[in-house]
């Protein structure tokens, strides 16, 4: 059977950021963190920490470091049981890298990597974390009698000046699809300056993964577009009859603006495997011991895919992340440790999946193969922010004429992420399983004007109307109270 090829290309921007909704925690006294904190904070200096534009360390503060001074926050990364056992087993099987050792943990936070690289027999641990959540960090790791070896320095690591080189560097660096966050730039500017010749990086290596996937978002996503159209259409007719004014002209404009939200934003989901439906791919691999910050600030790939199920709807793509523990190669790990992202049943973590949703989705059959050409950069406005593009080309195995229907979703689009970082997160351990169906629970992604949107399943929604219900209900008992009176008197005196 010949083969066809059609053509989508999508072209995909997805943003980074990190922020609390207000009404989840307090807003911190930005002041006041940026000028005990970081002092470079308040002073709105500027850097060249993402190996291009420069950056201003005022607003960096205030978008992106804020949100680690909250404990809040931190107990989320600390709940995330997956993440953590990886941790704690990549540093208690190798100890051999830790013993007499000196070591240096990236943006410590609370101090747990740095504590356990010290249990572990370090002889000196310095802990380097930019918010006041190096206060915290100091606190625990003097209650756990280990502030004779581990010494918190608040500050930048681009910063702050360590006494000597070290054995290892540790840090949790990664963000949402491996390099949202750029965290990875502080990384690597602590290894050219302070690890030693011979040192050894935690983790080693990271991949990028993408995979085919099928998921209701697709539709939950369209009805809300739908929906928010139908409310404009009867503003515009509501506007004309009461105040004169035809607003029909910003149709066009609204409907672009709102698809844009509703259909060009790439989201954060926790993706169960049976919605994978073609085989992953890595789009990146990075050896952390040799990575530059140039290497990273642009990840292209040109991967292909092969559709594992029969007959399905491909609604988009996944996208995740491993890392490994490996040391290095003169000096390997004892026992390699590997904590990965993939979607999962069991280890569900708070960095999920990000998906790059198609619409309308389209029917793909096993064997089917998708070639994909993924380019992702950073964003002008801010380093810590990403852009996608992707484009797509699907060989049918067979059947084409039932895939006819796939020229409808040639078309151009955009999407955009969420700036929900951790909002959604649900720590692995109490984490409700996904069904193992199309129709996850959703969770969604900023509102245009940058507050976070919790999107819901129409269970979640059924939620909403429990008031009416018991309204409804006290209604009807008010109505009937005076023969159920009776009822209940008669059964009394019987
Ligand atoms: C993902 S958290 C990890 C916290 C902790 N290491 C853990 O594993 O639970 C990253 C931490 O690094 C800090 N951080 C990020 N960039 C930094 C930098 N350039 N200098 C110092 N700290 C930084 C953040 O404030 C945050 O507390």
């Amino acid at each position: 059977m010949k083969n066809h090829i059609y053509i989508f290309p999508l072209s995909t921007i997805f943003q980074i950021a990190v922020s609390f909704s207000p009404s989840i925690i307090p807003q911190p006294d930005l002041k006041q963190m940026g000028s005990a904190a970081n002092g470079a904070a308040v002073d709105m200096d500027t850097s060249t920490s993402n190996g291009s534009a420069s950056v201003d360390k005022g607003v960096d503060f205030a978008n992106y470091f804020c949100t680690y001074a909250f404990l809040y926050h931190q107990k989320e990364m600390l709940s995330d049981r997956v993440r953590m056992d990886a941790y704690y087993n990549s540093v208690f099987k190798n100890k051999h890298h830790f013993i007499g050792k000196t070591v240096l943990d990236v943006g410590t936070g609370s101090g747990i990597l740095a504590i356990w690289s010290a249990q572990a027999g370090a002889k000196k641990v310095y802990a380097v974390e930019a918010t006041k959540m190096a206060d915290h960090a100091r606190e625990l790791v003097k209650a756990n009698n280990l502030h004779g070896i581990v010494e918190v320095i608040e500050g930048s690591i681009e910063d702050i000046t360590l006494p000597e080189k070290v054995d290892v560097i540790i840090s949790e660096w990664m963000g949402y699809f491996l390099l949202r966050e750029s965290m990875f730039d502080s990384v690597i500017c602590a290894r050219d300056r302070w690890l030693k010749p011979t040192g050894v990086m935690y983790p080693s290596h990271a991949r990028m993964w993408l995979a085919p996937i099928r998921s209701g978002l697709s539709d939950h996503k369209m009805s809300d577009y739908e929906g928010c159209m139908d409310d404009w259409h009867g503003f515009v007719n509501d506007t004309k009859s009461y105040y004169g004014v035809d607003m029909s002209v910003l149709t066009k404009p609204f409907s672009e603006e709102q698809k844009k939200y509703y259909l060009q934003n790439s989201l954060w989901n926790s993706l169960h495997p049976n919605q994978v439906v073609g085989t992953p791919t890595i789009l990146k691999e990075i050896d952390c011991l040799k990575v530059t910050v140039e290497e990273i600030l642009k990840v292209q790939a040109v991967v292909s895919s092969t559709i594992v199920k029969e007959d399905t709807r491909l609604c988009g793509f996944g996208g995740w992340f491993d890392v490994h523990f490996k040391g290095r190669e003169e000096d390997p790990a004892e026992c390699e440790v590997e904590l990965t992202t993939a979607p999962s049943v069991d280890d569900v973590t708070h960095w999920g999946q990000q998906v790059f949703l198609l619409h309308p989705p389209v029917r793909v059959n096993e064997k089917d193969d998708i070639q994909i050409s993924f380019t992702m950069s950073r964003s002008e406005e801010n380093h810590r922010l990403m852009k996608v593009d992707l484009a797509y080309q699907i060989k049918l195995s067979s059947d084409v004429k039932s895939k006819a229907k796939m020229h409808r979703s040639s078309s151009a689009t955009t999407f955009r992420t969420s700036d929900e970082y951790f909002l959604n997160l649900l720590p692995p351990g109490k984490a409700a399983k996904p069904p193992p169906d199309d129709d996850l629970p959703v969770y969604n992604p900023i509102s245009p004007n940058g507050s976070k949107e919790h999107y819901n399943s129409s269970r979640e929604n059924t939620i909403h109307l429990i008031p009416l219900v018991l309204l409804l209900c006290g209604f009807i008992l008010w109505f009937f109270s005076y023969p159920i009176d009776v009822l209940k008197d008669n059964h009394i005196t019987m």
